[in-house]
């Protein structure tokens, strides 16, 4: 069993500072084996907003973590540096590595950055990148269970009709089936939601779980608070907890069970825990 905090959009320079406080403390207490961070560090990719980003990801506990960009990273000020060098300070401040991968016996997790220069809003995912995560997937525990981390979500609800998938999503998800995913992270919608990938996307055999973090110290919230998950991965079971903001920490939320059975994860039942 391995722990996972997921946490996302952070957007520092329109971060609310006591809920700062009490993200660390939550991730102090939650003793995470591994830190997925899932994009929008900052809330203008300004300078500042990155310094601030960068002694969080310090103070945060010194486990592994993988970190991917969001689009409120590429700079929108500068237009020479959004088309020659859109993710410079991304990469100076937080990380130069774009395809971060990390694994152990148990889990293997492989960060793809889904930000582009022409639709900074929309992500995108090309199959070089997905090569790319199945190749070093290969490279796992045959046991291990299989992590996907992306700022913009491979799939949404599907009744929502707002919201766009990544562009290349189907391409995607059908080789993420080959080469085995578990489990795909993400953010951007500012919205804690949990599905089941063959809603979406029917494909013999094989379902994954989808889980979007909200936003974890924001002050853009969207209908919810401030929320982040904590995430227990084992070969036969994958466990949800949502973490919410109470006004003074953050407190257990909902939590959702998915066990593996011969047609992919399946969802078990959500309780409630206060
Ligand atoms: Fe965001
Ligand atoms: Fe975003």
């Amino acid at each position: 069993m391995r722990t996972l905090a997921h946490i996302s959009d952070l957007h520092f320079g329109r971060e609310d500072p006591v809920v700062v406080e009490g993200l660390l403390r939550s991730l102090e207490e939650a003793k995470a084996d591994v830190i997925v961070v899932s994009g929008d560090l900052t809330q203008r990719a300004k300078k500042k907003q990155f310094r601030a980003a960068k002694a969080f990801l310090a103070e945060m506990p010194k486990v592994p973590r993988v970190v991917v960009p969001g689009n409120h990273d590429v700079s929108t000020t500068n237009l020479f540096e959004r088309v020659v060098r859109p993710l410079k300070r991304y990469r100076r401040f937080i990380s130069q590595d774009l395809t971060p991968f990390w694994s152990d016996a148990e889990v293997a997790i492989a960060g793809i950055n889904t930000v582009r220069l022409m639709s900074t809003k929309d992500g995108r995912m090309n199959r070089v990148q997905v090569e790319k995560a199945c190749g070093q997937f290969a490279t796992a525990a045959g046991a291990a269970v299989k992590v996907v981390v992306t700022h913009h979500p491979i799939d949404v609800a599907a009744d929502d009709l707002k919201h766009p998938t990544l562009t290349r999503s189907k391409m995607a998800m059908a080789r993420f089936a080959e080469c085995g995913v578990d489990l795909f992270l993400s953010g951007h919608l500012h919205v804690g939601l949990t599905l089941s990938s063959s809603v979406r996307y029917p494909l013999a055999g094989y379902s994954a779980v989808v889980v979007h973090a909200g936003t974890a110290v924001s002050t853009r919230t969207r209908k919810e608070a401030n929320g982040w998950n904590l995430i227990r991965v084992s070969e036969g079971g994958i466990f949800v907890q949502r973490m919410v903001w109470g006004g003074k920490r953050f407190r257990r939320g909902d939590m959702e069970t998915y066990r593996k059975t011969p047609i992919g994860w399946e969802r078990q039942a959500a309780e409630s825990v206060s």
